[in-house]
């Protein structure tokens, strides 16, 4: 039995939360905002972020953050954009040896910082590691069969990650790729809203699948100019994450992106869904193509449906549009 700390009182926070509760751990769910807890406390769930998944009793629930002090795990379900300052906010309470766990997908908004690197920023004794791959809260709460990655510098936090979360509903694989793993992660909420978009408009299933093709080709290339291992985008946090993400209804980016397609506001269908971290992440991929030099098409693409005031339908159009080029010649399919 290990000692885990939750930051993150959201869908992704409580699904790890019950899922480690029924594996036997000892688990504390840390939440900044007063009404999570309370509500939870109240009614056993919170609706508003995971319904129909009950928290166990045995869960301690929080919004002191000095809780998170002899943690063996600290495992943080916060959207990417205030991880550094939960960071912040733990740190003091987080001894050395506990193993600082992030599964944020996105980059760091103005940075344009991986989450891993943040969490190392932040805790720079500790040792740490990150999540990716295909998991849907609403399925994990539920126990449903899910595998995904764990990434770290250390293999051996991996293993003991692996060992520790993995059970007969949740299975974890290592991988020792971190940008590859994080990249793909984060990357895939953009595609995911492009693919969302496609369906608002209409559009087929054609579409769609030139959609998640290519736009896995472009998430290969910048994570392959960062660094990334071209095989770590046909793994879980790569095809993977992107499988799950664009053709399921739990998207909330393709959610977002369906709405869009349809003729609502981008800033609308965000406000109307939540947390959408393929939005913010547009921004911050399409600034760090241009940093790199990298050729992004659909996401720059998306970044002018979603803040330049194109038509999705024109995007389309210019995607199409392009000048025809040979399908491997560079990038996830090239050499
Ligand atoms: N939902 C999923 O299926 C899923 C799967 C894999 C990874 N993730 C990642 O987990 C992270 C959390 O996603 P989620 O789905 O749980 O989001 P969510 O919107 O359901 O919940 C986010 C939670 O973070 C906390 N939070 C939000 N803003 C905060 C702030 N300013 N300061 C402190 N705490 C704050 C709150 O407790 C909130 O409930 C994201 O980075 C997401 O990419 C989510």
């Amino acid at each position: 039995m290990a000692k885990i700390t939750i930051l993150g009182s959201g869908g992704f926070g409580l699904s790890l939360a019950v899922m480690c509760s029924r594996a036997g751990h000892d688990v504390t769910v840390w939440s900044k905002f007063q009404d999570e807890i309370d509500t939870i406390k109240r009614t056993g769930e919170l609706k508003s972020k995971l319904p129909g998944v009950i928290v166990p009793e045995n869960v301690r629930l929080t919004t002191d953050v000095s809780l998170v002090k002899g943690s063996d795990m600290v495992i943080l379900g916060i959207p990417s954009a205030f991880c550094r300052k939960v960071c912040e906010e733990a740190k003091p309470y987080i001894g050395k040896d506990s193993i600082i766990v992030n599964t944020a997908k996105g980059l760091e908004p103005g940075t344009l910082k991986l989450m891993s690197e943040v969490t190392d920023e932040s805790f720079p004794e500790n040792r740490t590691a990150i999540l990716s791959g295909p998991s849907h809260a609403e399925e994990i709460g539920r126990g449903i069969p899910t595998t995904i990655v764990v990434a770290s510098e250390d293999r051996d936090v991996s293993y003991y990650v692996q060992n520790t979360l993995s059970n007969k509903t949740f299975r974890i694989y290592v991988n020792d790729d971190i940008v590859g793993c994080e990249i793909g992660g984060s990357l895939k909420n953009i595609i995911a809203l492009a693919a969302g978009v496609c369906d608002g408009l209409g559009l087929g299933d054609n579409t769609k699948a030139a959609l998640m093709t290519r736009g896995l080709t472009e998430i290969a290339r910048i994570g392959m100019a960062m660094g990334a291992q071209r095989s770590t985008f046909s793994g879980l946090s790569g095809i993977g994450d992107l499988i799950v993400t664009c053709t399921s209804m739990h998207s909330r980016n393709r959610r977002a992106g369906i709405l869009i397609g349809q003729g609502v506001a981008p800033d609308e269908a965000v406000r109307r869904v939540g947390t959408v971290e393929g939005y913010e992440c547009t921004k911050n991929a399409y600034e760090l193509s241009k940093k790199l030099g990298i050729e992004m098409p659909i996401t720059e693409q998306l970044y002018g449906v979603l803040f330049g005031g194109v038509l999705p339908k024109d995007s389309i159009i210019t995607l199409m549009s392009r000048p025809t080029k040979n399908e491997t010649e560079d990038g996830f399919l090239g050499r």
